[in-house]
């Protein structure tokens, strides 16, 4: 079948497809019952070990990971090689990079003005640790998912002091541990009409424009190894409003990087939509206006929303599956474009089906299937689209040399492992093929060493 059947499987199809791992003799424990149980059910989508998403993208020099809820992750099963879990094992075996969704926001971290939990944070970055999974970090700096006592306790005389030791506890607790961190995320608004078009958020009307300095220097003091991201989101379309924001993100950017500020990647978050404009050649041209900053582009929380599809299930899937097609097909073609996540894994724990997403609900009450796994944890043809996109991903010609005002660590880009012996994780059986040399990202596949930094200076 051509790549293009696949795409256009249907999802009546997949409804008699299992989830199955492939090779499960070699897998531990845990991988192995998970094979097992999905063995008498045919036929079946293998989606483990060669036939995952990451395996796929590490053919491809690329890096793929989920969005996870550490709440739901099986930390203590995986320890003890029993666990059962789907959702564990299906996050075990799709990604490579994982960040909490939400875990690590002030709302999250910070219960008082003067206490710090940690137990939900932790129990992720146990988990990345077991698994040896890369971890981003999101997010130190937001307008939204601040705790109630915010607004009482912040102001002008205290905000700097207070956005400085958050970033110093929670960059430094995880110092040397984190991939990258999403250091001021959604900073841009035009809607607020200002003439840099900075959002109007509790920062900036505390601290001033140079708060998203102030987080940059001090999260790079904090984690020296982490790259540091500006992470956004309604900049991806070609419509007026998304491509003035676009301008203005581009703007924020050179704006750090003329003040020397540490900054090594752009996050697109791209939360699509199946109906609708879709992101054209102004994102592309984006992408590479960030390249010639001699930065990355993260493409860090994709999903693609459903509401308004008409139909069913199988109309759903097509349509989501040729966002995929599309968007990667044009994102993945940039050599600057090295690292992929989905927001979520799978339609049960997406927050567009969150009961408290009125607005993201569907007319007829169904689910939505923004993802490559369903609300039933089963693959969907959109799991088999994004396959096909990150097989079809081709970087192109390097640009210019990266300036050495953004020298590259490359110390960030290996995997995190606390100390303890950690799990096995299956490596991929990948087909032999050259792994491409992706412009600042050079990631080796799991278990192969790390190759030496390169004069050049490319791993971002
Ligand atoms: O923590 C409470 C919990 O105690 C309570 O039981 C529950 C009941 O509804 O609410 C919980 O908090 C919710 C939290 O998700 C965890 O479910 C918040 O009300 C809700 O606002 C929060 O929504 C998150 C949202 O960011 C705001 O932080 C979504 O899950 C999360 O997917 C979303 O993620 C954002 C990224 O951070 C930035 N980019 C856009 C993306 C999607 O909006």
């Amino acid at each position: 079948m051509t790549q293009n059947g696949k795409q256009q499987l249907t999802r009546r199809r997949f409804g008699q497809m299992a989830v199955s791992l492939g090779g499960s003799a070699a897998l531990p424990g845990w991988s192995r019952s998970f094979a097992l149980q999905a063995q008498d059910v045919a036929p079946k989508v293998l989606v483990g070990g060669a036939n995952s998403l990451r395996a796929h993208a590490e053919a491809r020099g690329l890096l793929y990971g989920v969005a996870v809820d550490p709440a739901l992750l099986d930390v203590e099963g995986l320890a003890s090689g029993e666990t059962k879990d789907r959702y564990t094992l299906l996050v075990l075996t799709q990604a490579d990079i994982l960040v909490a969704e939400n875990a690590m926001k002030w709302a999250s971290l910070r219960p008082t003005a003067d206490k710090f939990d940690f137990s939900l944070a932790d129990r992720f970055m146990t988990f990345a640790g077991q698994t040896g999974k890369r971890v981003r970090g999101h997010n130190l700096c937001w307008h939204e998912a601040l705790p109630p006592w915010f607004k009482d306790v912040a102001n002008k005389d205290n905000a700097r002091q207070m956005l400085e030791a958050h970033i110093r506890t929670v960059a430094g607790r995880y110092r040397g541990q984190i991939h990258s961190w999403d250091v001021v995320n959604e900073a841009v608004n035009p809607a607020d009409d200002r003439l840099d078009g900075l959002r109007k958020s509790p920062w900036l009307e505390l601290i001033g424009p140079d708060y998203l300095e102030l987080a940059f220097k001090v999260t790079a003091e904090a984690d020296p190894q982490a790259k540091l991201v500006y992470n956004e989101f309604g900049i991806e379309l070609d419509t007026p409003e998304q491509t003035v924001k676009r301008g203005q993100v581009l703007l924020l950017v050179r704006r750090l990087k003329a003040r020397g500020i540490p900054i090594h990647a752009v996050g697109v978050q791209s939360h699509l939509q199946a109906d609708g404009p879709q992101p054209g050649p102004g994102l592309v041209k984006f992408v590479q206006e960030i390249a010639r900053l001699g930065l990355a582009v993260y493409i860090t929380e994709m999903d693609v929303n459903t509401r308004n599809v008409p139909g069913g299930p199988d109309e759903q899937d097509t349509a989501v599956s040729k966002v995929y097609t599309d968007y990667l097909g044009q994102m993945l073609a940039q050599p600057n474009v090295p690292v992929l996540l989905n927001w979520g894994i799978t339609g049960a724990t997406s927050w567009l089906n969150a009961t408290n997403a009125t607005g993201n609900q569907r007319k007829d009450g169904s689910p939505q299937r923004p993802l490559p796994f369903d609300d039933k944890l089963k693959p969907t043809p959109v799991f088999l689209a994004l396959r096909a996109a990150l097989d079809a991903a081709q970087p192109a010609a390097a640009p210019a040399a990266v300036p050495a005002s953004v020298a590259p660590n490359p110390a960030a880009d290996q995997p995190t492992l606390p100390p303890g012996p950690p799990l096995a994780v299956p490596t991929p059986n990948v087909p032999p093929q050259p792994t491409p040399q992706r412009l600042y990202e050079p990631f080796p596949v799991q278990g192969s060493p790390i190759p030496p930094p390169s004069p050049s200076g490319a791993a971002y």
